[in-house]
């Protein structure tokens, strides 16, 4: 699948007229848009075709991560709707990724199937103690990489600070898509944080901004301030 690089604005709010409200404020007419738990658990599937008429791209990131049967039949429903990609947890296994594959494979529909290595709410240190795995950070994700590629996933999420690794092992069409973008020091929850420049030059394919612009005064400009900084042009 021919994939172009993108900023996606991830849209945790809170319910559909509060992300009315912020694509009042936005303008611009397509926008690839992240809905996760906090919308979709909220407004239900409706509010995928809705964004769809609009003439948004959808990133639906429910990070599924259960029993590998259980995860095929709903990814499988999840094919149901207009979605462009997929999240489930490098946690649930390859067996797991694999039936996601499957579920995907099910349907005629081309939608990208993405594998969550560690969120990029953690650090190495939560990682070692309560998480008790004994391996670095950017090793533990560079194995999830590796993992989710040989199961037939299109890409994994991962901070920028790994993205760069992932792209020397030279998987072709295997896409890095990094959350955790900030300009300032200002992390919010967010640990393995880095600017869009540097998400740029670490080969990332799509970048997840979500607070720096929901929450700006100024969200198109933040939006298209971004947006020129990682893919050096200007959006349409
Ligand atoms: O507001 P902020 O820019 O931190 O939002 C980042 C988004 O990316 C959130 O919606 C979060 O769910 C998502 N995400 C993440 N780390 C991951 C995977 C997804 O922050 N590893």
């Amino acid at each position: 699948m021919c994939v172009n690089k993108d900023v996606i604005i991830a849209c945790d709010f809170e319910n559909k007229a509060e992300l009315l409200g912020f694509l009042k404020k936005i303008k611009t007419k397509k926008l690839f848009l992240k809905i996760g738990m906090e919308l979709f658990y909220r407004e239900g599937p409706e509010i995928i075709n809705f964004l769809k008429d609009l003439g948004h791209r959808i990133f639906l990131d429910l990070k599924l991560c259960d029993i590998p049967n259980t995860v095929k039949s709903a990814v499988f429903n999840l094919t149901k709707l207009n979605i462009d990609m997929i999240t489930v947890h490098a946690f649930g296994s390859k067996a797991m990724i694999e039936s996601a594959k499957d579920g995907l494979l099910r349907s005629s529909r081309e939608i990208l199937l993405i594998v969550v290595t560690i969120l990029t709410s953690i650090s190495d240190e939560i990682l070692k103690k309560e998480l008790m795995i004994k391996y670095s950070l950017k090793k533990t994700v560079l194995n999830y990489a590796k993992e989710a590629r040989k199961s037939g996933a299109d890409g994994v999420v991962c901070s920028v600070h790994e993205a760069k690794e992932i792209k020397r092992l030279g998987f072709e069409n295997f896409l890095c898509v990094t959350p955790g973008i900030r300009y300032k020091k200002q992390k919010d929850d967010q640990m393995r944080t880095a600017t869009p420049i540097e998400a740029k030059k670490s080969g990332s394919d799509f970048i997840v901004v979500g607070r720096p612009i929901t929450r700006s005064k100024y969200p198109i400009l933040m939006y298209e301030k971004i947006y020129k900084d990682f893919l050096g042009e200007n959006h349409e």
